[in-house]
């Protein structure tokens, strides 16, 4: 018999449950957003988020329990985000994950947020070929992986400063533009048409896999000092320049780990990874290494559940079940960033 998990994604601002069967096959994803809740404010209110999830989650869960048309007693077990996060966010989560796991006498998984950015690229879709690299490019977190499958990762660089969903947030902000960044830049870069202008980045001297950010969000805030754009044309001529800096950041690290390592392919997960530009860069930059190209589709790339429920199947059936003293970790390890359990 297939495996049915329910997963939950309480980190951020986001809830999200889903069903998942067999590890692999979405049959419910639902995601409610806390944006307008938390946008007066200019960030996110973790004790506000911890409220709104405790109201969301009841509803979400009832909601994907119909949508799959799945009852509590067919679910064969439970996975929640248990790090990284909002200690808040992240105990909601788990707590209820606790509850239903013990009402429903089925086990329960913890889940890596970040190593589930990249399980993503397995829901409705074939099986990753390994060796892979993996990158992750979120809003908190930019990091290269070299995989030998799931669970068996080798960290080759992380961010030194920003991270590139980050970058794009905090540009937005400095052209007084809204949030999240990302999706209004890459309009605005698409808008300027065929732009190949980059901002000049400083090289890391002892040629570190590490990417960095904050170097081009100060030449953009230079820039903006210098030359105020005056129109929307010099607007979306700042943001493709912008973009074009950050493809590069990204597209260079790929190719010196594709250098590096034979891989079969490439996987790449987090909200960053929406972005129609960075995709292309990416396919186009790997095309001669006869690398597959794996990014999920964007519902599956920005924070969901169905990730969660996905890496937890897969944890579920290593039997890699939580107990109920497991707890959530705001920031893990940075060395062993996945070793939770
Ligand atoms: O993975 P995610 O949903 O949440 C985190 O775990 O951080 O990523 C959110 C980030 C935000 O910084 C947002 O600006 C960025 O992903 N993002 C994008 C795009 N869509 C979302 N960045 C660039 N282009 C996009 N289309
Ligand atoms: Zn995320």
């Amino acid at each position: 018999m297939s495996t049915l998990v329910l997963g939950i994604e309480s980190s951020c601002d986001e809830t999200s449950v889903a069903v998942v069967e067999g590890g692999r096959r979405v049959l419910a994803n639902e995601t409610a957003s806390q944006m307008d809740l938390h946008s007066r404010y200019g960030g996110v209110v973790p004790e506000v988020a911890s409220r709104q999830h405790l109201e969301s989650l009841p509803v979400l869960v009832r909601e994907v329990l119909k949508q799959s048309q799945v009852n509590f007693k067919d679910l064969t077990g439970i996975a929640v985000t248990a790090a990284p996060g909002l200690i808040g966010a992240l105990l909601v989560g788990v707590s209820a994950a606790k509850a239903m796991a013990f009402r429903l006498g089925i086990p329960f998984t913890t889940v890596h947020h970040i190593e589930a950015h990249l399980y993503a690229a397995e829901l409705d879709a074939h099986s990753v070929l390994f060796p892979a690299l993996g990158l992750v490019v979120s809003g908190g977190h930019t990091e290269l992986y070299h995989m030998e499958g799931w669970g068996q990762y080798q960290l080759l660089g992380s961010t030194r400063d920003d991270a590139a969903g980050e970058a794009y947030d905090k540009v937005a902000k400095l052209m007084g533009l809204g949030y999240p960044g990302g999706p209004i830049l890459e309009k605005l870069a698409k808008s300027a048409g065929e732009v190949t202008e980059k901002f000049s980045r400083a090289r890391m001297k002892d040629k570190s896999q590490d990417f960095s950010f904050s170097g081009v969000k100060t030449a953009v805030s230079l820039e903006i000092k210098k030359n105020p754009p005056q129109n929307e044309r010099d607007r979306e001529r700042l943001a493709a320049k912008f973009q074009n800096t950050v493809l590069m950041e990204i597209t260079e690290h790929v190719l010196a780990g594709l250098g590096n390592f034979p891989v079969k392919s490439l996987v790449v997960g987090g909200g960053v990874a929406c972005n129609m530009a960075l995709r292309e860069a990416l396919r186009k930059e790997i095309e001669s290494f006869g690398v597959a190209l794996r990014v999920p589709p964007p519902k599956y790339c920005s924070d969901n559940a169905a990730m969660i429920a996905g890496l937890g199947a897969y944890q579920l059936s290593l039997g890699k079940i939580a107990s109920f003293s497991a707890t959530a970790t705001a920031y893990p390890s940075s060395v062993s960033p996945f070793l939770l359990q």
